[in-house]
């Protein structure tokens, strides 16, 4: 039998009752045992995503699989292969970390039992073990975050999915709990995870989409992406006509805008003396040039360029 991915979404649409289309035909794939980013400024429709995908939202159209579930015929299998870390802390602060974990599962059905047995696995995990039996309110942030996770895999999801897990935290945190979600990952639990921190999708995934104004603008593997960020484009206006062929360079690419203007990309590191050299050469004479931003380039400025305020690791937030 095929292996069915942990994640399929075709068309996905969602338009909330004030009319606001946050999902505008989204279509993905996550494979089994991924760490996959969800890259994207603020509103581009992340958290309505995941919202779907983790039962919370309902779709307007498309279709969800979760391992080859359907999410809209067989929604509760579907909704026990699924763990959810949502972007807000939101256990009850005055409970302690074993009966916050003991007590979730129970809503998913595991005797209590079973569930302490997974509850001191999961905060031994967490490094949180030693803080079992105290107020949940006096963790730290960064313990009160991997506390989510723990809990998330109470229930052993074969696909954990993360909102913004980090967002607003300072970056010893963020280190954190990169490690311990890298830890669940080589587990073999698959990982999805929304961010708009560009470092946090590098340092982590080996996949990701860019998702801006409701559609899928990127896609792919980490490498291909970063490696398309490598290159710089110009555009060149030349004295006269251009040929009918341009010189042919090797790592760049030469394209005729119009019969005097030439667009050019080419890695960043490549010399741009080895490109006027070639159009000497056919007889070209550049007389001005200017660089062209890459779109790619823009959005990731856009992006990583305002990032929130870090927040202190206090003990009471
Ligand atoms: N419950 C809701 N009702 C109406 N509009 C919403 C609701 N939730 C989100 N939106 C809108 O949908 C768009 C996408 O939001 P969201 O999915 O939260 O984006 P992100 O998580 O990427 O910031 C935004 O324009 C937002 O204002
Ligand atoms: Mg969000």
């Amino acid at each position: 039998m095929q292996k069915q991915p942990a994640l399929e979404i075709r068309d996905l649409r969602k338009t909330y009752d004030n009319g606001v289309e946050a999902l505008k035909g989204v279509s993905m794939r996550v494979e089994e045992g991924d760490f996959y980013a969800l890259l994207g400024p603020n509103g581009a429709g992340k958290s309505t995503l995941i919202g779907i995908v983790s039962s919370l939202v309902n779709k307007s159209e498309g279709e969800v699989r979760v391992f080859g579930v359907d999410l809209h015929a067989d929604r509760s299998q579907a909704m026990r292969l699924v763990g959810l870390v949502p972007q807000e802390i939101n256990f009850n602060m005055f409970e302690q970390p074993l009966d916050i974990l003991v007590n979730y599962a129970g809503f998913y059905g595991i005797p209590r039992p079973e569930a302490l047995v997974r509850a001191e696995e999961e905060l031994k995990k967490a490094q949180l073990w030693d803080k079992a039996r105290k107020m949940s309110r006096t963790l730290s942030g960064g313990m009160k975050r991997r506390l989510m996770i723990a809990r998330a895999m109470m229930t052993r999801p074969k696909l954990l999915i993360l909102d913004e897990p980090t967002a607003g935290v300072d970056i010893e945190i963020r280190r954190g709990m990169w490690k311990t979600l890298k830890e669940v990952n080589a587990a073999g639990t698959t990982v999805i995870l929304t961010t708009h921190y560009l470092e946090e999708a590098e340092s982590l995934c080996r996949n990701l989409a860019i998702i801006d104004h409701g559609r899928i603008i990127e896609e792919g593997p980490m490498k291909t992406l970063l490696a398309k960020l490598d290159v710089e484009g110009f555009v060149l206006d030349v004295e006269g006509r251009l040929p009918a062929t341009l010189p042919a360079i090797e790592g760049a690419t030469l394209l005729a805008e119009d019969d005097h203007t030439i667009d050019l990309e080419m890695p960043r590191e490549m010399e741009l003396n080895r490109v006027f050299a070639a159009l000497d050469a056919d007889g070209i004479k550049v007389r001005s040039m200017r660089t062209k931003s890459n779109r790619l380039e823009e959005l990731f400025v856009r992006l990583t360029g305002n990032p929130e305020l870090p927040e202190k690791d206090v003990p009471n937030e």
